[in-house]
């Protein structure tokens, strides 16, 4: 058994991992200052979690939350495109500072692995497809310089202070507890939230943006498999499933599980936007043998089904 501090455990892709961790029988520590996560994400598992509540930026918070901890899963930022556009000061504090901050106490609590939560926003609109790690990053938006920014500071550490990093480059994730609610959601659960509700969903632009949307399960899976690779220290590698789809794609699939005749409403294209994203996903399987192990279809009618069952309640 190992002891695991997951940052930002309180929000989607955190509680998810936190859960997953839980159910192994492992210790674990959630830091979490529930700025766009919420309390009740850890409902299930709260019993198997240590709750730290308190900010990344703050070194006292995180050499408390680190204290005996064996690895890092730093999942904690605020992640979003549009809101990086309205306050990239903010993005950038919470995104830079609290990662170095992080990545600071770490090494000096002597972790043995420190994982961080990197975005494929880091290529941004590169002319080939699929994106691979060794292409020129070419952030669109203040967000997804702040993530390339953490990247980096991860593989300095690792070369400069021998602390075992690995950046995971997430690819459009999706799936259960992913908030609906905020401004700053992301498409799947705004679609799906909106249709239940029978309402008209907007795409940007002309839907046939596309992204290779990646279920959170595959996600969860490929940190537990990245701590303890410490032969990849200081590397970078995407995470997704390899494939596909376009916007206008993604809402009729919905609009067919939720079952529903709605049409989609039309807007401008949104400032900052990535036209394609599709994952080479190869470097991940070679160093941790990483496979996709959910679709993107059996994903979205789980991630239906759950969102139908808890508007239920
Ligand atoms: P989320 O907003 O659901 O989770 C982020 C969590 O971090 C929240 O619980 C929030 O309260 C916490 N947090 C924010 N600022 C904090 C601070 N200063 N101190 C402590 N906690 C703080 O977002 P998510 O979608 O689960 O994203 C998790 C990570 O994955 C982020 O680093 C994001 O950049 C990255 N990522 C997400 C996606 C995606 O598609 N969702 C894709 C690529 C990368
Ligand atoms: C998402 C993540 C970001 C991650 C990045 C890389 C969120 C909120 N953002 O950014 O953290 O780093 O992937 O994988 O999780 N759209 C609509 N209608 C809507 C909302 C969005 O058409 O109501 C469109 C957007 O214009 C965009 C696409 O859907 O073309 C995806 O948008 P979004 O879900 O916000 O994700 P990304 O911006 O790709």
């Amino acid at each position: 058994m190992h002891k695991f501090l997951v940052t930002g455990g309180a929000g989607f892709i955190g509680s998810n991992i936190a859960e997953a961790l839980v159910s192994k029988g492992e210790e674990v520590v959630v830091l979490d200052d529930l700025s766009t996560g919420h309390e009740a994400n850890m409902e299930s598992f709260r019993s198997g979690v240590t709750f730290v509540n308190g900010d990344i930026r703050d070194a006292e918070a995180a050499a408390h939350a680190l204290e005996g901890v064996d690895y890092v899963l730093h999942q904690a930022a605020l992640a979003s495109v549009p809101r990086s556009i309205e306050d990239p000061v903010l993005v950038n504090d919470v995104n830079v500072n609290g990662t170095i901050n992080m990545l600071e106490q770490s090494r000096l609590a002597g972790v043995k692995g420190f994982v961080y939560a990197a975005s494929s926003s880091a290529y941004g609109d590169s002319e080939k497809l699929p994106k691979h790690e060794e292409m020129l990053s070419r952030p669109l938006s203040p967000y997804a310089v702040s993530k390339l920014t953490g990247e980096y500071y991860c593989s300095v550490f690792s070369t400069v202070y021998g602390l075992p990093t690995l950046s995971l480059r997430y690819f459009n994730v999706f799936g259960p507890r992913q908030d609906p609610a905020s401004q700053y959601a992301a498409v799947v659960p705004i679609f799906i939230s909106k249709l239940l509700d029978g309402e008209r969903p907007t795409i940007f632009g002309d839907g046939e943006q596309s992204r290779d949307f990646t279920y959170v399960s595959n996600v969860v899976e490929a940190n537990l498999l990245a701590a303890r690779s410490a032969g990849a220290a200081g590397q970078m590698v995407n995470i997704a499933c390899g494939t596909r789809y376009t916007l206008n794609d993604l809402y009729s699939r919905i609009r067919s599980l939720v079952g529903i005749d709605i049409e989609p409403l039309y807007e401008n294209p949104r400032t900052g936007d990535v036209k394609h994203s599709q994952a080479d996903v190869e470097r991940a399987r070679e160093l941790f043998g990483f496979s996709c192990g959910v679709s993107f279809e059996e994903g979205l009618e789980k991630t239906v089904e759950w969102y139908r069952s808890c508007m239920c309640k």
